[in-house]
């Protein structure tokens, strides 16, 4: 039976319940790929803990100090990165580190924080191919709703027309809180808060911000667009009063906070706004933090996906769903390792 050797770096939330999920799964790995995956190292910001032999649950509570870094994770020996630090789409954020280390030395990762790969995408598109390591970012592009996947798997070979997504659960939280409950801006923010989906800095969710990094992902990863946050247009909903929600209501419009792509001479045009929709569209019934996504593709038509899912197991879930790829294709082709 062939070892796999996982490390995780970042250690919050998502970090955690991506560590108590694959220990869960160890079982199934071994049956459904014939995989010893071990968690051989798992650090925060300034702690870590690792072992050769795979750590156990009992284990992951007490980290050491002084054990964290790129360096930690090379010499923990793992094979395969996992990223889950905070984000942070102006400087890369922590993750970026990680990253580039990981693919600079042909280590398959799975990122699930945005921040790096919202702005240093192209470098480190070009690292994994240089090296041959497999980027997977489920986690980081919308996670329980497919995305990536659904323009890399389910529409292979169609060309993507346009892209519409209600990205971020925050917003859509918010949005709908005040169109279906009359309650205020404040008051709903202070309930997403407390339901820890919005943003350490929720300005990155009313603003826009994080749906522009999901929809810049999804662009540059999922549909070989090479833009940076400078080419999207990006509003968000932190002006949106009460009054102008219960103009929309009276004319039967459902607003949503919207990140959408479309495909000009060959080009794609991005930008994040807020659209109104018809009770009759699919958007309009995307209730609480569910998010989706609308592709217009030349030869499928539409398809529209919705997700929800229950943070932080769906997004850690995302993130093993890239890992079974990961394991899938070192199978299917184990000479490339
Ligand atoms: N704050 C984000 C959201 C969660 O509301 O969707 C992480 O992407």
């Amino acid at each position: 039976m062939k070892t796999y050797k996982i490390a995780i770096a970042g250690f919050g939330g998502v970090g955690r319940a991506t560590a108590s999920l694959l220990l869960s799964r160890r079982m199934r790995y071994r049956d459904v790929y014939g995989a010893d995956v071990r968690l051989v190292a798992v650090c925060g910001s300034r702690s870590g803990v690792a072992d050769v032999d795979g750590l156990e649950e009992e284990q992951l509570l007490t980290l050491e100090d002084g054990f964290s870094g790129p360096a930690f994770i090379e010499a923990s020996g793992a094979d395969i990165l996992i990223e889950a630090g905070p984000s942070d789409f102006r400087t890369g954020g922590p993750g970026l580190a990680y990253i580039r280390s990981a693919l600079s030395a042909g280590r398959d990762t799975i990122v699930i924080s945005k921040g790096a790969l919202a702005h240093s995408g192209r470098q480190l598109r070009e690292l994994a191919r240089g090296s041959g390591a497999m980027l997977k970012l489920s986690g980081a592009a919308a996670a329980a709703l497919p995305t990536i996947d659904l323009v890399g798997h389910s529409l292979k070979g169609c060309e993507v027309l346009s892209v519409e997504g209600i990205l971020n659960a925050t917003t859509n939280y918010l949005l709908d809180a005040m169109t279906t409950r009359g309650i205020g801006f404040d008051t709903a923010l202070r309930e997403a808060q407390q339901g820890g989906f919005a943003e350490a800095d929720p300005r990155n969710d009313t603003e826009g911000w994080d749906t522009a990094c999901k929809l810049l992902i999804l662009a540059n990863f999922g549909l070989g667009a090479d833009l940076d946050m400078n080419d999207l247009t990006v509003e968000g909903i932190q002006s949106i009063t009460g009054d102008r929600i219960e103009a929309w209501r009276s004319e039967g419009l459902v607003p949503k906070l919207v990140g959408s792509l479309t495909r000009v001479n060959g080009a794609f045009r991005a930008g994040v706004g807020i659209r109104t929709y018809p009770l009759a569209d699919p958007f309009a019934n995307i209730r609480g933090k569910d998010k989706a996504i609308r592709i217009v593709t030349d030869a499928m038509g539409e398809t529209i996906a919705i997700g929800s899912g229950k943070e932080p197991l769906a997004t850690a879930a995302a993130a093993l769903k890239d890992l079974e790829h990961i394991l899938t294709a070192r199978i299917a082709n184990p000479f490339r390792y």
